[in-house]
């Protein structure tokens, strides 16, 4: 039933809420909540046929700890003691992983794995969107939308991101003319908001429309900032201001309020149709399905758009190879760099810079660490390559990507940034192999299956954009030589953040 599939659902990652834990209040509910947990669950012990189940000391939080230090290496040594297919226990759910890619077919295909049991918890936690886990009707109607982000919708969202290139940052960017310094994740994430703000949700028709926004970025990234913790079902009294961030947020994308915003994409235009339908207009709820929508088309391609930067600077010879790449194209098609951001390119062009494109997918492969999760709901027996693999009901099963991404067999030297890692005989490459066989999976930073990321053509072509605009004009330099690394904070979410800021500065080219 609907209940117990909700008293299954668990906590993926407790370990960025025990700080607030230990505060008297937390403390408490902390000790609750153990206390609770130690009660209801006797220890689990493995039945015939299912997995093997990895062990673990501490009760409800399991090995939660060890994944946030070291995702691969956990991950890894678990591979070595198990086998491909384990069971293991991360904050309070037992969770099965299947870590070989051959075997990926048979969770995408079995329809008793169920994407929503997952997902609709998220969404109710994260973004306290209620109504989704009772109607299948609107949940389904909603993703209809979603093919509004490809295709020829997509040419007219590309158009869209270069007005807003064009209107937003020309002024601003090309009075820089001596040298001008930035943090370089914060400026990302400040263009990639206010790109992908406008080119969704349209632009702003307010006198005092830079305040706005900048205030509306701080919130959004001080709430994405507890998105980890929110989706793993801390409670959101527990995070300090954000509750009343988050309400913020939601008022600000209503229906009143999203009049404001003057050329909404289709997505947008459709999913408010759609909400209209099983909302009254002034329900709040409609904001909290648009701050779901903001959040998807933000919160991974800022943080993929930093780390792109961030490893070509630090490589000059894969800067001058795109540079290369963009002049020879921008010659061919006849364009010349006049005054202001004159330079237009169609999807195809964009799409036939390979080393950018290369450059920009292994960023992702170095920096996603998402997973994608099914629910199980009933008992079941996947039948893989080897041998059937029994499941059990309230579980979950979960595809780890990152290791292979991290796997020397897969790509040499895998901790290196290597920008042609994507290009063969001047195409694409997509063919790699393990045990000498050719990978249908072999980057997976959009998920698979049903859940695939929908925007996913979006972030790509917004993303070359922004680094078109930047390599033909301007001159880009890194200042600080110290290495980021990945914070694991946001493990099996998404692309992971830096660990640190570094600065940049960058010039309009002589
Ligand atoms: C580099 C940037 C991006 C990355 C790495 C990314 C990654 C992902 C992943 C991994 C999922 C699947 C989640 C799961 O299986 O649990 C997803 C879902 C989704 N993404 Fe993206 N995404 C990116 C950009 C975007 C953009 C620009 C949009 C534009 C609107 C978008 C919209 C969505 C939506 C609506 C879903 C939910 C799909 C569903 O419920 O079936 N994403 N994304
Ligand atoms: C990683 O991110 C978390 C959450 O933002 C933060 O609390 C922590 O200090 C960061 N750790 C490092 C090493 O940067």
């Amino acid at each position: 039933t609907a209940e117990d599939a909700s008293a299954g659902m668990g906590r993926f990652s407790p370990e960025p809420w025990l700080p607030q834990l230990l505060s008297p209040r937390g403390l408490a509910l902390a000790a609750a909540l153990l206390l609770l947990v130690l009660f209801l669950r006797t220890r689990r012990t493995r039945r015939p046929g299912e997995p093997p189940l990895v062990k673990s000391w501490l009760p409800f939080i399991g090995e939660a700890l060890k994944l946030q230090r070291d995702p691969i290496g956990f991950m890894t040594t678990l591979q070595k003691q198990y086998g491909d297919i384990f069971t293991v226990l991360l904050g309070g759910k037992y969770i099965t992983f299947i870590l070989d890619p051959f075997q990926y077919q048979s969770v995408i295909k079995n329809q008793k794995l169920s994407f929503r049991g997952f997902s609709n918890k998220v969404l109710l936690r994260v973004f306290s969107i209620k109504k989704l886990v009772e109607d299948d009707a609107m949940n389904d109607e909603l993703h209809t939308c979603y093919q509004l982000l490809q295709g020829r919708h997509l040419d007219m969202l590309m158009e869209n991101t270069m007005q807003s290139l064009k209107q937003v940052f020309e002024p601003q960017l090309l009075k820089t003319t001596s040298w001008h310094t930035e943090s370089l994740f914060t400026f990302c994430n400040s263009v990639i908001f206010e790109m992908t703000l406008t080119t969704v949700y349209g632009s702003i028709l307010l006198g005092h429309r830079k305040t706005f926004i900048t205030e509306l970025k701080d919130d959004f990234f001080k709430f994405d900032g507890k998105f980890t913790q929110l989706a793993s079902g801390m409670p959101i009294e527990l995070l300090g201001n954000i509750k009343s961030i988050r309400l913020k947020l939601i008022k600000l994308l209503t229906t009143e309020n999203l009049a404001k915003f003057q050329g909404w994409s289709e997505v947008v235009q459709r999913r408010q149709d759609i909400l209209e339908k099983y909302y009254l207009p002034q329900d709040i709820e409609i904001g909290a399905h648009h701050l779901g929508l903001l959040w998807a088309s933000v919160a991974n391609t800022a943080p993929t758009m930093s780390w792109t930067m961030y490893y070509l600077l630090r490589n000059p010879e894969a800067m001058a190879v795109l540079r290369d790449e963009i002049d020879h194209l921008l010659q061919s098609t006849g364009q010349k760099k006049g005054p202001g951001f004159s330079i237009h390119l169609t999807r195809e062009q964009l799409d036939s810079l390979v080393y950018l494109e290369s450059t920009i997918l292994e960023s992702l492969r170095l920096s996603s660490f998402s997973s994608t999760f099914r629910f199980v709901q009933e008992d079941l027996t996947l039948h893989l390559e080897a041998q059937d693999c029994c499941l059990r009901k309230g579980d979950f099963v979960g595809v780890f990507p990152p290791i292979l991404h991290y796997d020397p067999e897969i790509f040499e030297a895998p901790e290196e940034f290597r920008f042609d890692r994507f290009v063969e005989n001047g195409k694409k490459k997509t063919t790699f192999f393990k045990r000498g066989k050719k990978l249908k999976y072999y980057l997976m930073p959009f998920g698979f299956g049903i859940s695939k990321c929908p925007g996913r053509f979006l972030a790509v072509v917004e993303i070359k954009q922004l680094l078109v605009i930047l390599l033909t004009y301007f001159d880009l330099e890194i200042i600080d030589d110290k290495p980021v690394k990945l914070n694991f904070s946001r493990s099996l979410f998404g692309i992971q953040h830096p660990d640190s800021d570094v600065s940049f500065r960058y010039k309009v080219k002589s």
